[in-house]
């Protein structure tokens, strides 16, 4: 069986995803990419899956994928998102059912699969969430409690597997990026998502990539919500 490492990436297909499958290209790992719209790689190292992440049946294909073609299954993270921003009393069904499908039911189904296999493989493993700092720190100008409640979740939930499988090896950590210059900011330019920022500082895919690799690489850290946010977390 190959040694070679493996990750499984969602939302891979551009933004924070994307710079992610080319960190931890550098570090050596194969990767499994998901995403809707996600197309052939010409690297043979990273093999991508198609499909919805609410769907169940997707982190069924995506655990088998990595299995199949890779052998074994090391990290995984858990990127793919959306956002919706809009007054609380603007909020359909629809953005309901699709924030929670999405941004908890994608965690869900994948995240259990893949510790069913990293407990089966018996040598630890690794999960990273992409959460928010809005989260912790509320924009009035960006009213967005879908992304709260989702993301919120998912913050509460990696405290809570990171202490559930702390003994057998299986690391559970999040980043919370603040404004990042992906697709998802709907066209802002660099300088203003600078300006959302304490300390002025464009957010770079760079930037959260960086923050994946320290908790990939720190075999001490669990249960951690690493901060990209230009210093929003602790104020305004
Ligand atoms: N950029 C920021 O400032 C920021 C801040 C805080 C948190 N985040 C979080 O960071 C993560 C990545 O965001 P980003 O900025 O890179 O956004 P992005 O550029 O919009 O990328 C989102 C990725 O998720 C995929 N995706 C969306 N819905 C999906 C679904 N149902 N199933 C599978 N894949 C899906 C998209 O690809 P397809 O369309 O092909 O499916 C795309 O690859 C998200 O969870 C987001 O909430 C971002």
């Amino acid at each position: 069986m190959s040694t070679q490492k493996v990750v499984i990436i969602t939302g891979a297909s551009q933004g924070i995803g994307a710079g992610l499958v080319e960190a931890y290209r550098r570090l050596g790992y194969a990767v499994v990419a998901n995403s809707r719209s996600i197309k052939p790689s010409d690297d043979p190292s990273v093999i991508a899956v198609a499909g919805d992440i609410a769907d169940p049946g997707t982190a069924e294909a995506l655990v088998s994928t990595a299995l199949e073609r890779f052998g074994r299954i090391d990290s995984l993270v858990n990127n793919a998102g959306i956002f919706t921003a809009k007054p609380f009393t603007d909020f359909t069904a629809q953005d309901y059912q699709d924030n929670i499908d999405i941004n908890i039911g994608g965690f869900f189904h994948l995240t259990q699969r893949v510790i069913t296999r990293l407990l089966e493989q018996g040598d630890g493993g690794h999960i990273v969430n992409v959460t928010t700092t809005l989260v912790e720190s509320a924009n009035s100008g960006i009213p967005s409690v879908l992304a709260s409640v989702t993301k919120g979740g998912l913050a509460a939930a990696t405290k809570s597997l990171a202490i559930e499988y702390a003994e057998r090896g299986i690391r559970v950590n999040a980043v919370s990026p603040g404004f990042i210059d992906t697709p998802i900011q709907g066209g802002a330019s660099p300088e203003q998502l600078a300006q959302l920022h304490p300390n002025k500082r464009t957010g770079t895919v760079d930037d959260i990539a960086k923050g994946v690799v320290y908790l990939e690489q720190s075999p001490l850290v669990t249960g951690e919500f690493l901060h990209i946010d230009g210093g929003l977390s602790a104020g305004r």
